[in-house]
């Protein structure tokens, strides 16, 4: 079986590191790495496949940024060409980004099946484009793998055959199970000089968050409060650099802006932080699984198992709130939740199960893999 794998933006990276560190075990499947260049800054791209040993992609389409109809339809234009000659016989996406949709929509008007990981995720909020992103490509793929139990309802309530669902679990916890170990080694704290002392770290991206001075304002001066009580590392996406200079209230003396880090110095800063504050879809997830609190400023999530099981508490836009909840947060012992199931390191050799035809009749923890993950150079 021939795949041709899609990666384009940053989140991306995390989520199909561990099926191509599995590959090797699936002789029967032949894997090409396309990248679209939806995201191209090394420190947004080049540095993960460094840290997390991804193999260099065969394919770049060099798409980099856009609006999202020129974005997602250049995408398009030139991952056609590419399926025409690799001719794959299935395609595998992840998760819910501009090129996510474009590679689907791509692959199903050749006739080329489409495997959709990290599917069914809905936060039922349609004004943001990820939103729109997974229900078209939920509505195409053949194979949806599911990260958890919300996901396999939403995909039946919306008509999906059961047989196309798995339940396989989440690669990107795959990927932090697996360098987790590999990341202490990091220096960031030292770096930043951080010491012992507790901090919190901040990050936001989202554009209704960042886009909009007004809302911006209101979450900017939640963090002026919180920042008086603990130190917080701020690193800054490219997205908010803009707004963060605009912004009339300026840097917070105990804020730290950093650039965008990678892969492992980022998880070693989140493990060992006091409180994340974020709108983040992916590190509601990490969190969870680091046992870290986590203050979601959204007032809805498409992961709701991180608020049920996890550590993960969704506190809206308003600076009261969103203080109030900070200081609750601080003024308690972090209390580890319970992880999610099958959160257990092995969604990716579930998912190569699948498509490998090992365990066609999935759902997943009957017979995914019991041998211990390839680890990324641990
Ligand atoms: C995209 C995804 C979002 C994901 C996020 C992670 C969509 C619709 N959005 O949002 O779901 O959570 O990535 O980061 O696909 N830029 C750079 N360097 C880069 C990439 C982007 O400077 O390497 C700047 C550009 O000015 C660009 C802006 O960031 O216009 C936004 O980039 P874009 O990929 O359009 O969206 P993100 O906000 O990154």
């Amino acid at each position: 079986m021939k795949i041709v794998a899609v990666v384009g933006a940053r989140p991306n990276f995390m989520k199909i590191a561990p099926l191509f560190w599995e590959l090797p075990n699936y002789p029967g499947i032949e894997a090409v790495l396309v990248h679209t260049g939806q995201h191209y800054d090394r420190a947004m791209s080049q540095l993960f496949f460094e840290e997390l040993r991804i193999p260099r992609p065969d394919v770049d389409l060099g798409v980099g940024s856009a609006s999202h109809a020129v974005q997602t339809a250049e995408v398009m234009k030139r991952f056609e060409p590419v399926l025409l000659e690799q001719r794959p016989d299935a395609v595998v996406v992840v998760g819910d980004v501009n090129s996510t949709i474009a590679c689907a929509l791509t692959s199903v008007k050749l006739d080329i099946p489409v495997a959709h990981v990290e599917a069914g995720l809905r936060s039922f909020d349609r004004t943001m484009p990820e939103e729109i992103n997974r229900i078209l490509t939920d509505s195409i793929s053949q194979w949806l793998f599911v990260t958890e139990p919300s996901g396999v309802e939403n995909l039946k309530r919306e008509g999906v055959p059961g047989e196309r669902i798995h339940f396989v679990g989440n690669v990107m916890i795959d990927t932090l199970l697996a360098c987790r170990a590999r990341s202490e080694r990091a220096t960031i704290l030292e770096d930043l000089g951080l010491g012992t002392q507790p901090y919190g770290v901040l990050t936001l991206h989202r554009p209704a968050n960042v886009d909009d001075p007004e809302v911006f304002d209101s979450l900017w001066s939640a963090v002026e409060r919180l920042q008086r009580e603990l130190p917080i590392v701020f690193p800054v996406h490219p997205r908010t650099r803009k707004t963060l200079e605009q912004s009339p209230r300026g840097n917070l003396p105990n804020v730290r802006l950093t650039d965008p880090l990678g892969y492992l110095d980022f998880l070693k800063l989140v493990a060992h932080s006091r409180l994340v504050l974020t709108d983040s879809g992916g590190l509601q997830e990490e969190t969870t699984v680091l046992g870290v609190p986590c203050l979601t400023l959204r007032n809805n999530t498409e992961r709701p198992v991180t608020v049920t099981q996890g550590t993960n508490t969704l506190v809206g836009l308003e600076t009261h709130r969103i203080v109030a909840a900070g200081l609750k947060t601080l003024s308690e012992p972090a209390s580890r939740r319970r992880t999610p199931d099958l959160w257990d390191g092995r969604a990716s050799s579930r998912i190569l199960d699948v498509l490998s035809g090992t365990n066609s009749q999935a759902p997943a923890d009957a017979t995914a893999a019991q041998r211990t993950p390839v680890l990324a150079g641990a």
